[in-house]
């Protein structure tokens, strides 16, 4: 039997040849593939914003947290259940990551629960479009505008997808968008910032390439800052060539492997619909381009489902372990709903190479996995 991979990187021929043609071109670095690659995802998500690539989603985070001047002395709400990259990115900026419950039905921050932790510290309220749904991000931007505060949308697992039939990314505060290895789309590594902040774009421009002043307009057309000003912190966390031609490749793709995704999680729903000891999210599947497919096992049988899919050379994961219970992140208090969820969520195999055989082997070794044998 071969093995089914959890999730994978879908590049080809295509993605040979661009960076076959950047490494003939010889300059590797920041340069003008990236602006090619910021103007086709400003075309792609018909957004009026501004768009910032840099080498990773968590830069993305971290460097729209300090364009804010969030730091030192203030509080991010986020929810625990989440890639542990969100809370990092927070703890990289000095703020401190308030770890928030999410619901059961879509694993999204409970604004409930974020409600009892808003203090005079709080500057931001992180989201995580988990799954890839964003059905319930209104009300977060109602709860920002109450209580002042900014709103990063973590939408590291949105790319393509819809809110009130506009792309993630043509509305709201910032965006960040993670392009790694396994997202809907990828340049390897990489990520963006999305916002019609002007000066938070201008600062995030900077800040990406150690916060010389305006070296991007430089790097487009070939060139480079010999002497300039610096006002700011800042990082080596800019994309370079070799990421956007990949990027630029993968983009020419996405309505190919969007429909793959989709179709995919469709039919696990289908599957799965009514399996006793399993409860499906509420997602908005017509929306979404799912990066993750994800279940809860409500039966108690979570762990033995995972070692029988493990056992069928199936990969599957738990996404996430909740952050605020990890040793650095603690806050010592509980959330619930994170822990219970912590027993119960699996990852099945979903990317944009799976095949229907592979989906039916997935479903019949889980199914099968379920079931109390012991009365048998
Ligand atoms: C929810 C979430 N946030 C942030 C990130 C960080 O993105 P990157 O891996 O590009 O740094 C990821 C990536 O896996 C993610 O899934």
């Amino acid at each position: 039997m071969d093995p089914i991979r959890l999730s994978r990187s879908c590049v080809g021929n295509e993605e040979i040849a661009a960076l076959a043609r950047v490494i003939e071109a010889g300059f590797l670095g920041m340069g003008s593939e990236v602006q090619c690659f910021e103007q086709e995802i400003k075309a792609y998500l018909a957004t009026p914003y501004e768009v910032i690539c840099v080498n990773t989603g968590t830069a993305a985070l971290h460097l729209s947290l300090e364009g804010l001047d969030i730091g030192a002395g203030h509080e991010v709400l986020v929810p625990s259940i989440t890639y542990l990259a969100s809370f990092q990115a927070i703890a990289a900026s000095g703020a401190t990551p308030v770890a928030c419950d999410v619901t059961p039905e879509r694993v999204f921050i409970d604004l409930q629960d974020a409600e009892r932790r808003v203090t005079e510290k709080t500057r931001a309220i992180m989201p995580v479009h988990y799954a890839s749904d964003s059905t319930e991000m209104s009300g977060v931007y109602e709860f920002a505008e109450r209580h002042g505060i900014r709103v990063i949308e973590d939408a590291a697992h949105a790319f393509g997808c819809k809110r009130n039939a506009k792309k993630i990314g043509a509305t709201g505060d910032v965006l960040c968008f993670s392009f790694d290895g396994i997202k809907n789309i990828t340049s390897g590594e990489g990520g963006a910032v999305i916002t019609g902040d002007l000066e938070l774009a201008s600062r995030i421009r900077d800040a990406r390439l150690l916060g010389v002043e305006k070296d991007t307009e430089k790097r487009y057309t070939g060139q480079r800052s010999w002497v300039f000003d610096v006002n700011r912190r800042g990082y080596r966390y800019h994309m370079s060539n070799l990421m956007a031609a990949i990027g630029r490749e993968q983009l020419k793709k996405i309505g190919r492997f969007s429909e793959h995704r989709r179709t995919a999680a469709i039919r696990y729903r289908e599957f799965l619909a009514g399996q006793s000891g399993v409860e499906l999210l509420t997602l908005s599947d017509d929306d979404i381009v799912p990066h993750i497919f994800v279940i809860r096992v409500t039966n108690g049988r979570r762990d033995t489902a995972m070692q029988a899919l493990r056992d069928a050379k199936i990969e599957c994961g738990i996404h996430y372990q909740p952050n605020h219970l990890l040793a650095y992140f603690n806050q010592g208090y509980a959330l619930p709903v994170s822990e219970l969820l912590m027993s119960q969520l699996l990852s099945l195999p979903l990317h944009a190479m799976l095949t229907d055989q592979e989906q039916c082997r997935v479903v019949d070794v889980l199914k099968s996995s379920l079931e109390d044998k012991s009365n048998a």
